[in-house]
């Protein structure tokens, strides 16, 4: 089978995405699938890519491909405006985080195509990567969530109206972000006025959120051919002390940043519990294929969702993979199933 492997991308998560992109391309077993790297650069540019020796290329410019609408996969190089036949893919594994490629769009381009798609379809990756309609949906499905208020540029409300209404601290994280880019923690008004330009980097729409004292658990779900979802055991995050909380750095720059316990350690009725919730959360956002349910765990054992990731990490550090080896599932068995889905 020929897989593309979209990487890189438009998001503030183009490095991420590399680093998922690399340990996905490496789980594929040669005898089963042949790999055909394209990285979009953050323009968007699709480019030709090559896979040697454990690492990525990233041209700066080349061939560019482009999917043909209703092509079934068959593909188009153009270099330097000749175009040629870049052959067929039978299948499209975006590996890009955050927008432009984990909101649909790219989702929606598989579906023009006719290509089949690895992953999430374009309704559960749009509701899921806007962090306030999720918020709405998981709500309203009767799940529990963080109390959060929607900020818009053209009436944020001010810091004592959030304050009253979140206490303090709080967060401010842009709507459709991930990977803790432009989350700001604010502890007293000073704070607020950084935290609100940071964030507005990034989105024209940002939530403040209540603090959750707690621990962090996720869960990994994966769909199957017909339906049924399957959750991981939980694992937990637990952020170095010296981070505040569980920042970008802390993921991806220091490497002692946070630890990983896969499985966490939970009652049995709590997992239980928690694993229910991550495949309702899965359902009340129309997601199908795959995502991680980041919860927050506190003192009393109560749990909240956090968010709900489509394309999650496939990182050194990311709990996707590691949650379902913990379960029984390895790597290549991941991609296997993830794979059958899309072309079921
Ligand atoms: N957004 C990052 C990649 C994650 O959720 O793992
Ligand atoms: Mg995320």
């Amino acid at each position: 089978l020929r897989i593309a492997v979209l990487f890189g991308g438009r998001s503030a998560e183009h490095d991420v995405s590399i680093m998922s992109a690399t340990n996905v391309i490496g789980a594929l077993e040669p005898s089963k699938y042949e790999a055909v790297p394209i990285f979009v650069t953050r323009e968007g540019e699709w480019l030709r890519s090559r896979f040697e020796n454990g690492v990525l290329a990233r041209p700066e410019s080349g061939t560019e491909i482009a999917l043909v609408p209703g092509g079934r996969g068959r593909m188009i190089a153009i270099d330097g405006g000749r175009m040629s036949d870049a052959g067929k893919i039978d299948v499209l594994f975006p590996v890009l985080h955050g927008i432009f490629g984990e909101d649909g769009s790219v989702q929606g381009q598989a579906d023009v195509a006719r290509v089949p798609l690895v992953g999430c379809g374009i309704l559960g990756s749009a509701t899921a990567l806007d962090k306030d309609i999720a918020k709405q949906l998981l709500r309203a499905a009767g799940l529990p969530v963080a109390r959060a208020v929607t900020v818009h540029a053209d009436r944020a409300p001010s810091f004592h109206t959030l304050e009253s209404a979140l206490g303090l601290p709080l967060f401010i994280k842009p709507a459709c972000q991930g990977s803790s880019v432009g989350v700001s923690k604010v502890c007293s008004s000073q704070d607020f006025g950084p935290a609100l330009a940071e964030a507005f980097k990034y989105d024209r729409k940002l939530l403040a959120e209540e603090f959750i004292r707690g621990r962090e658990i996720e869960c990994s779900v994966l769909e199957d051919t017909r339906g049924g979802l399957f959750v991981s055991r939980p694992g937990e995050i637990i952020p170095a002390e010296s981070h505040g909380f569980y920042s970008y750095d802390a993921k991806y720059i220091d490497e002692h940043g946070a630890a990983l316990k896969v499985p966490a350690e939970l009652p049995a009725d709590v997992e239980a519990k928690i694993r229910e919730t991550a495949a309702l959360a899965f359902r009340a956002l129309g997601c199908d294929g795959m995502a991680r349910v980041d919860f927050f765990l506190t003192e009393d054992m109560s749990f909240l969702i956090n968010e709900v990731n489509t394309i999650p990490g496939f990182t050194d550090i990311s709990m996707y993979s590691k949650a379902m080896a913990a379960s029984g599932i390895s790597y290549p068995a991941i991609v296997d199933r993830l794979v059958e889905h899309g072309l079921a």
